[in-house]
């Protein structure tokens, strides 16, 4: 296993109780939206929340993340955790080649899409759709009120990556990038975080 710094997995730690504290109703959220049983691939998993959260319900789940020190972070978790139905694995989605090995039912994603170059984000979601009948992406949308828009504008500011942020948001934010991958949205939920939606994609199907 690849190492990382003390101060890199303590980076981790942070954001394992303060962004999965803060995103928690939209993790149960999607859980709800799954099958019971079924593999689940999160694409960005970050610190793995959402998969330990659903170790339980489903048979299989798989972690991608480009970040190394958010997959240490993850397999030395998923070390103590039972049952032994998590895996994770350091890759960039868009050149991750073994992912068709993986029987995937439902493939997501959260608060990924938004920082990845377009290009890369539409080539994202139709790797998804390919290898999954069914994709859930929880991301940016368009705040109702302005303290939120406040609040994500500037927190993508701090994040390094505002510039790709602006370019999901100006195209339409999730809705836009799908129509730009082929992929109709079945359905959207709203979450409990103004600013934030569950959309449900699906391949377009031709007559
Ligand atoms: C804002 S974080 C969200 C993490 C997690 N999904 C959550 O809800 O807390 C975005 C994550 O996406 C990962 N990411 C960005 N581009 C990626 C790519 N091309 N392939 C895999 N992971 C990627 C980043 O490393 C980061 O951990």
């Amino acid at each position: 296993m690849r190492l990382t710094g003390k101060g890199e997995i303590i980076n981790a730690w942070f954001k394992s109780k303060t962004a999965d504290k803060v995103l928690s109703p939209v993790r149960e959220q999607i859980i709800g939206l799954i099958g019971s049983g079924c593999s689940l691939l999160d694409v960005g998993c970050g610190t793995g929340d959402l998969l330990f959260r659903a170790k339980d319900k489903i048979r299989f789940g798989l972690g991608v993340d480009l970040d190394p020190k958010m997959i240490d972070f993850t397999n030395e978790r998923n070390k103590s955790i039972t049952p032994k139905n998590l895996e994770f694995v350091h890759e960039d989605i868009n050149s991750c080649e073994n992912l068709s090995s993986y029987e995937i039912d439902i493939a997501t994603s959260t608060l990924c899409l938004h920082e990845m170059k377009e290009t890369d984000a539409i080539k994202t979601l139709q790797s998804l759709a390919k290898i999954s009948p069914k994709v859930l992406v929880a991301d940016y949308s368009k705040p109702k009120s302005f303290w939120a828009k406040v609040s994500i504008e500037l927190d993508e500011m701090i994040s390094g990556h505002y510039g790709r942020f602006k370019e999901y948001r100006n195209n339409g934010y999730l809705p836009g990038l799908a129509s730009r991958a082929g992929l109709v949205v079945s359905e959207v939920n709203e979450t409990p975080i103004d600013g934030i939606l569950i959309w449900e994609l699906r391949r377009e199907i031709h007559a």
